[in-house]
């Protein structure tokens, strides 16, 4: 979604911005802009769609922008207002002295707008940030100190929000504050940054600070300065940021995606690494802090997420529940706010983030947390909100995912949840899960041979690339396999894709079924792998194109299926971690032969920080 860069101290501002604004491109984002001061002016360059259409602009004005060392810069996801000129960030005020840069949503806006156009404010733009612009420059008026104005306007602004503001008469300071979304200062010599996420920040500093709620910092190139909404001072926590910035390089690879998918396997490794360290021993899972006692006594978790969380959760269901036959409920986070959910103190609460920031997910376990449940966090942003409402925390580790689509932070989230109900079965004495154990070290290279066959699955892409709809049917472990492939297919291709537990295919979907309409049957072997065929066979008598995703070397498949997919054998329960490359594949494949912006597909972001 939107992301903020400021700084200041004694470059040019304007390249650090437009650095910092590309490596936040990946979340998501339709306009964007910056405000420097050249020649105690300042002046804001906007841009509707992508952030090369503000790069151009710069490029025809830059021996003048680039005399600017302080300045602030915006990527926006358009919420209030169209993705135009006028509604992309930074906002100013009727003097435009004022430059204001917002990521989240106020929701008093429409009473302030009313109240600030009453005292002779004029609003130029359709959204809620220009409310804060005016509001400051106003509480500027009244105080003449920038930091005490924005501290000002934030006790009468309701709603989620990272700001940055500077001021046209304070060459040297920026002013950043937030509630609810990130924000996270970097500290350099004789210069400071600001970001709304630290891939803008890491190929300059690793020293940072994370601003906690409602704290305001006052930059200066020499200096920053917290305070809370009280006006007392706060202590600095410096931190060491977690990234190299290699992390935001291509490494060779056409998209960040691929590169990724790629990953995978060390991704397994580093999951496994000190908690998984031979088939006999138990597994150590440290991050767990909720007592021995109470966990073997739980007789109900709720697991919460959106997206592609939300599939790594259902698996996470299925394997928690038959290794430890505990009950499960997994529901998107967006339908479990909303409703009386039954939750207490016994009842173990799971959040799955990728990023940490989805704001649905963090209400969610607030929710859960208020009525005394015990929040366990599953996120690959240990630094991340969510992370902060966690009473036990596991960090995926799968290293920073910059492509929207996710591929490998899924296959984090998929092996954490093996681990964690190991760990959990184990600590009810369950202990016949060494197979399993031992498939999970292998499984590294099983996703190798994949990838070194990835040209098959590439033919079958090419294939298919020009259908316009998908069904994908599985059944048991798989069905979240089958939602996951459909969801890849549909937000880097925009294909209609749709999986379906294979039974139901006959109560309703087969309706749509000929032979414009391809089926992809993840077959594994194992418990459903006759019922999956016969599913299948049903799909093919109504003429559907049919692929198959299977272990299987059964030769009969070859009259079956067009296409096979053929993939190392693996035991059913650990196959979804297995079964789910080819299909991150096959999605990629179809996007790229279709031209389209694999990395960044359009109106998609990387993490959804508003409800
Ligand atoms: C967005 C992204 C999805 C992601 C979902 C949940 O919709 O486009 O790829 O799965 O958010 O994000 P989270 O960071 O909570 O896993």
């Amino acid at each position: 979604m939107c992301g903020i860069v400021g700084y200041i101290g004694y470059r040019k501002a304007v390249d650090i911005l437009l650095e910092g604004l590309t490596s936040l491109e990946y979340r998501g984002y339709d306009s964007s802009g910056i405000a420097v001061n050249v020649d105690g002016k300042v002046q804001l360059y906007k841009a509707a769609g992508k952030l090369q259409n503000l790069k151009n602009i710069v490029e025809k004005n830059y021996a003048d922008i680039s005399k600017s060392t302080i300045g602030i810069g915006h990527i926006r996801w358009a919420t209030h207002g169209a993705p135009t000129v006028e509604n992309a960030h930074p906002h100013s005020c009727n003097c435009g002295k004022v430059a204001v840069v917002h990521n989240g949503i106020i929701e008093n806006f429409k009473e302030l707008k009313e109240k600030l156009e009453k005292n002779g404010c004029t609003f130029r733009s359709q959204t809620d940030t220009e409310t804060i612009a005016h509001l400051i420059a106003t509480k500027f008026g009244e105080v003449h100190d920038l930091t005490e104005a924005v501290r000002l306007a934030t006790k009468e602004i309701e709603g989620a929000y990272a700001i940055c503001v500077m001021h046209q008469d304070l060459k040297d300071t920026i002013v950043a504050t937030r509630r609810n979304a990130p924000l996270v200062v970097g500290l350099g010599e004789g210069e400071n940054y600001v970001a709304s996420d630290v891939p803008a920040l890491i190929q300059y500093t690793k020293k940072a600070i994370y601003l906690d709620e409602n704290q305001i910092a006052t930059l200066t190139p020499n200096s920053v300065d917290i305070i809370d909404i009280d006006k007392n001072p706060v202590e600095k926590k410096i931190e060491t940021l977690p990234w190299e910035p290699v992390a935001l390089s291509k490494m060779g690879y056409k998209h960040f995606m691929l590169k990724e998918i790629h990953e995978q396997p060390d991704v397994v490794r580093n999951v496994l690494s000190g908690k998984l360290r031979a088939i006999d021993e138990n597994i150590i899972l440290k991050e767990v802090t909720l007592d021995k006692e109470t966990l073997k006594n739980l007789n109900r978790i709720q697991i919460v997420a959106c997206g592609t969380s939300l599939h790594a959760a259902m698996v996470g269901k299925y394997i928690i529940e038959d290794f430890c036959g505990i009950a499960v409920d997994v529901e998107p986070s967006s339908e479990y706010i909303y409703r009386k959910t039954i939750t207490d103190k016994n009842t173990l609460v799971i959040g799955v983030s990728q990023s940490g920031e989805t704001a649905d997910t963090i209400t969610a376990v607030r929710q859960a947390k208020s009525k005394g449940s015990h929040i366990l966090i599953v996120t690959n942003r240990p630094d991340s909100t969510m992370a902060r409402e966690a009473d036990s925390l596991i960090p995926v580790n799968a290293g920073i995912e910059v492509s929207v689509a996710a591929t490998k932070s899924y296959m984090a989230q998929l092996i954490s949840f093996y681990l964690l109900a190991i760990y959990m079965a184990e600590v009810k004495g369950i202990n016949n899960l060494n197979e399993l154990k031992h498939e999970l070290i292998v499984l590294p290279q099983k996703i190798e041979k994949i990838l070194a066959h990835k040209e098959d699955i590439q033919k079958c892409a090419r294939k298919f690339a020009n259908s316009k709809d998908f069904i994908f049917i599985a059944r048991g472990i798989n069905f979240p396999t089958a939602l996951e492939g459909a969801l890849k297919l549909k937000e880097i291709s925009y294909i209609n894709a749709t999986g379906y537990t294979a039974g139901e295919l006959k109560h309703g979907p087969i309706a749509m079924l000929d032979e414009s309409m391809p089926v992809l049957s993840i077959l594994m072997k194992g418990k459903v792998y006759d019922k999956i065929l016969s599913n299948s066979e049903e799909a093919k008598a109504r003429n559907a194109r049919m692929i198959a995703l299977t272990d299987s070397d059964d030769t009969k498949l070859n009259e079956l299926f067009e296409c096979i997919i053929r993939i190392p054998e693996i035991c059913e329960i650990l196959s979804p971690a297995l079964a789910v490359v080819p299909l991150q594949l096959l999605a990629y494949y179809i996007a790229e032969f279709l031209g389209k912006d694999v990395d960044q597909p359009r109106n998609l972001a990387k993490s959804v920080t508003v409800e």
